[in-house]
């Protein structure tokens, strides 16, 4: 019975690096997850200038958090809307939603209801935000990614 300590939450391994497909390094089988974001390379999406760090996805529900990062001049180019409820907190940069004429900056916090038709939309400077989905990111996969992976 000595050192017979549980923790009800951990989490294999394996399950981890199917969820942060970018993950570095050797994690061992841990409750706690502390991620350097730092350590973490930029994923480009099939939308050129477009990069995620995914930090943390529900296969189940579809639910996710990311870095998300456009240069200047990148944004996406159709209105649209999504799946679930987005939130965004931007780190650094200046990003607008031209049809709403919403422009979010460094410090701001935006939230887009499930369903809410939004965009397109335009990184006037390199943009890095914190993103995060309740939910599956699109209905259907949307024409500007090629990949399937980009759309959720
Ligand atoms: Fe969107």
């Amino acid at each position: 019975m000595a050192n017979e300590k549980k923790n009800p939450v951990q989490m294999p391994i394996d399950v981890l690096k199917h969820m942060v497909p970018n993950l570095p390094g050797d994690y061992p089988d841990i409750g706690e997850v502390l991620l350097d974001t730092d350590t973490i390379d930029w994923r480009p999406k099939s939308l050129e200038g477009l990069y995620e760090k995914m930090l943390w996805r529900d296969p189940d529900s579809g639910a996710s958090m990311a870095l998300i990062k456009f240069e200047k001049g990148v944004g996406i180019p159709s209105p649209h809307a999504h799946a679930s409820n987005q939130f965004m907190f931007v780190l650094s940069g200046k990003y607008t939603y031209t049809a709403s004429n919403l422009t979010l900056v460094a410090g701001s916090f935006y939230w887009n209801p499930k369903g809410q038709v939004h965009g397109p939309t335009i990184a006037e400077e390199e943009t890095i935000f914190f993103e995060l989905y309740d939910g599956p990111h699109y209905p259907k996969q949307p024409d500007w990614y090629s990949d399937e992976q980009d759309s959720h």
